[in-house]
């Protein structure tokens, strides 16, 4: 399974492909057949994601077990921000709190992923 652990190229992909996906469905109606369908494969692009952080964090996080701990608490939940906003927003419910939320986690997941040996580093 090499092609999932020498690189980060399909781990990024996965999450900016979801990015698109989750502000694609925000702006569409909350009743639409279309947003169903984005936000199911949102869903996909969920487990995706998870697949290819995983895969890597098993085969680099004895490198710095903390700062790796912290980046896939932060892609977890991230990833659950996500879904907050889109599920509250369909009930019709306030999403200003995971909206902000949202924006922290995604934050401070980029913060770590760049910061982290693979791939881009320009944090360091
Ligand atoms: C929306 C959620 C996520 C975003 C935006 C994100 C973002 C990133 C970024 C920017 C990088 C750095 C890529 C590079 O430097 O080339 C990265 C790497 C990584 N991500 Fe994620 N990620 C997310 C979810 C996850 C999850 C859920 C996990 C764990 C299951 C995870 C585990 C990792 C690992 C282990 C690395 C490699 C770090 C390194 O050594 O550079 N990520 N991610």
């Amino acid at each position: 399974m090499d092609f999932l652990t020498d690189a980060t190229h399909l781990h990024i992909t996965t999450w900016v492909v979801a990015l698109a996906l989750f502000f694609a469905a925000v702006v569409m109606g909350t009743e639409s057949k279309g947003r169903k369908i984005v936000h199911m494969v949102l869903r996909l692009f969920y487990i995706l994601i998870i697949i290819t952080g995983l895969a890597l964090f098993i085969a680099w996080s004895s490198a710095d077990a903390m700062q790796y701990g912290i980046k896939f608490l932060f892609g977890v939940l991230t990833i659950g921000m996500m879904e907050m906003v889109l599920v509250r927003s369909k009930k019709q419910k306030p999403t200003t709190m995971f909206w902000v939320l949202f924006a922290l986690f995604l934050l401070a997941t980029l913060f770590f992923g760049f910061k982290l040996p693979l791939g881009f580093d320009f944090l360091a």
